[in-house]
């Protein structure tokens, strides 16, 4: 009888169900010699090492450093399967040379991702947040008990909306926008065409929209595509949402144009560095919405991610195509 594959699982899933209950690494435990990382957040770097060593699966999150440096530390390993859609924390190159399979998770987050990024955009256009704090502080008194220009904020219905990248989450939040009565220009580098999207270039979205959305996935062409030139562009008063990865946006250029109000709001779910700092010129901003990256975080989305993720890993295990493989 041949030995079962030895995997290492950088979180313990706890909580997350099939449909109709069981743990969502059940089928690992069966059919593998798995070993879970069972301590809060993500096993620091030598821990990863160690654990993963001799292993021929991996199973991780966005927040596992996955380089160059530990695969070649992990000569066994065959399959790489990441719970998430983005897969920049993952030296793709080198899995690809080294033959390692890479398997993602797209496709089951779309809607709920999408949901957050409008969930954003009413929040930051109509000061949710803000408006909030301010009767939790106690400063809704009788004398201000209703006035004609308190929490005004931007209507979304007749506005434009700038989606950058139209790949499926992009075209979900467009289409949200359609329900929504707004106009609707998309960009994406592939120059898809989309039902309801008008395609235009990026320096004319920019110049168009009333509120951007972004939705490009971070790689060394989009790093710093929403740069000081780039936001400079946007339409004054406009507000911009980011659901897809920090680094695409330059923060601090963002932060300035929020402070001197050339851009209205923002709604803010990924940052350049996770957690963002504590003195992050965003956060004293009030008309910025911050979220701790919960893009996908429903509980029937988490719990598809993870047993998507744990059959990308056991197909490549058994030599089968991977469900969603992102390398050749
Ligand atoms: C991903 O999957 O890449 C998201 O950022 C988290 O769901």
């Amino acid at each position: 009888m041949t030995e079962r594959p030895r995997v290492f699982v950088t979180n313990s899933m706890s909580g997350l169900q099939v449909p109709g209950g069981g743990s969502v690494l059940a089928p690992l435990h069966e059919r593998t010699r798995c070993e879970v990382w069972r301590q809060p957040g993500s096993p620091p770097r030598h821990a990863l090492r160690e654990a993963a060593r001799d292993c021929e699966g991996l199973l991780c999150l966005l927040t596992d450093s996955i380089d160059a440096e530990l695969l070649a530390a992990c000569p066994r390993l065959r399959v790489v399967s990441s719970c998430s859609v983005g897969v920049d924390h993952i030296d793709i190159a080198a899995a690809t040379t080294r033959g390692i399979a890479v398997g993602n998770t797209p496709g089951v987050l779309t809607e709920t991702t999408a949901d957050l990024a409008f969930a954003l955009l009413m929040a930051a256009s109509r000061r949710i947040v803000e408006a909030d704090r301010f009767l939790r502080e106690g400063l809704w008194t009788p004398e201000r008990r209703w006035e004609l220009d308190m929490f005004l904020g931007r209507d979304l219905h007749g506005a434009t909306l700038g989606v950058i990248g139209l790949g499926p989450i992009g075209r979900a939040v467009a289409r949200r926008a359609g329900g929504f009565g707004m106009r609707v220009l998309g960009w994406s580098r592939s120059a898809r065409s989309v039902a309801g999207v008008e395609q235009t270039a990026l320096e004319r979205l920019l110049e168009c929209a009333d509120f951007v959305s972004v939705h490009v996935a971070l790689t060394p062409e989009t790093r710093g595509l929403l740069d000081a030139p780039a936001l400079a562009r946007m339409k004054p008063g406009a507000v911009l949402i980011n659901t897809a990865r920090g680094g695409i946006v330059d923060e601090a250029a963002l932060a300035a144009a929020l402070r001197d109000g050339r851009l209205a709001a923002a709604g803010l779910d990924v940052y350049e560095n996770e957690p963002i700092a504590a003195d992050s010129p965003l956060i004293d901003l009030e008309n910025v919405v911050l979220t701790p990256h919960i893009g996908s975080a429903s509980i029937a989305t988490r719990a598809r991610m993870a047993a998507l993720a744990v059959e990308n890993l056991l197909a490549g295990l058994d030599g089968r195509p991977l469900v969603h493989r992102v390398n050749p």
